[in-house]
């Protein structure tokens, strides 16, 4: 009786364990955040926030599940859409922090839903709404990407730099390559678009990426100013 037992609680932890290591969600995040003097100076028109034009920052993307493979896991649960009750005391910091810059102007609302429906329910077994918004928040803070290209002398003051260089400070103050994304302007320079930062499944480590985008800037960026 008492073995028929132990090998029923046996095997019901053993089937727990595998049901975590085959259901994995997703490998790792990427924290990406976008130059607005660059999302306004491309094809697409821009429009400010209705509650007016951003700092001149970088503005959080958004924080994406990934797979080490490069392909990601998206719209993972209709069943917890984006409830802005939820992040009530987030949404000084989201309007400063995560603007929206497409067009018509909007008060974020719509942005933050579609990274919420589309990425954020992918992590939700490790973070709810309410700290998966204040994880991207926090990391912004933390990492503190402006600030670093500052120090090293990299401004956005539409002059040129070298990639290199851009990757050097990143990595030399948070300890992992960026990933760095670039757009076409008007007169066909490479600029400064978004800065992709690989974080690790619980959200608290910065790690090198396990696989990156495969677009490409040259070798000299341009940093535009906004
Ligand atoms: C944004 O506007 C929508 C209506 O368009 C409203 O439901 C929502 O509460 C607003 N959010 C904020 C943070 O002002």
């Amino acid at each position: 009786m008492e073995v028929k037992l132990n090998l029923l609680i046996f095997s019901t932890v053993l089937q727990c364990l595998l049901v975590l290591c085959v259901a994995q969600d997703f490998d790792f995040f990427y924290f990406v955040q976008q130059w607005p003097g660059t999302y306004c100076d491309t094809d697409q028109s821009c429009c400010y926030p209705t509650y007016g034009k951003p700092a001149s920052d970088f503005g959080i993307h958004g924080l994406w599940p990934n797979y080490n493979d490069g392909s990601y896991p998206f719209n993972c649960d209709s069943s917890n859409p984006f409830d802005e009750s939820q992040i009530s005391d987030l949404v000084s910091r989201m309007q400063e922090h995560w603007p929206s810059l497409s067009c018509p102007s909007s008060n974020g609302t719509t942005f933050w839903s579609h990274e919420w429906n589309k990425h954020g329910t992918c992590s939700e077994s490790v973070l709810n709404q309410h700290a998966y918004f204040k994880l991207a928040l926090d990391l912004k803070d933390n990492l503190g990407i402006l600030q670093i290209l500052q120090g090293a002398g990299i401004q956005p003051d539409d002059g040129s730099y070298s990639l290199s260089s851009l990757k050097d400070a990143i990595k030399g103050e948070i300890g992992a390559t960026p990933y760095i994304e670039c757009s076409t302007d008007s007169s066909g320079n490479s600029q400064l678009y978004q800065i992709y930062v690989c974080v690790d499944t619980s959200g608290s480590n910065v790690i090198e990426c396990p696989v990156t985008p495969s677009g490409k800037c040259s070798s000299s960026i341009v940093f535009p100013s906004f």
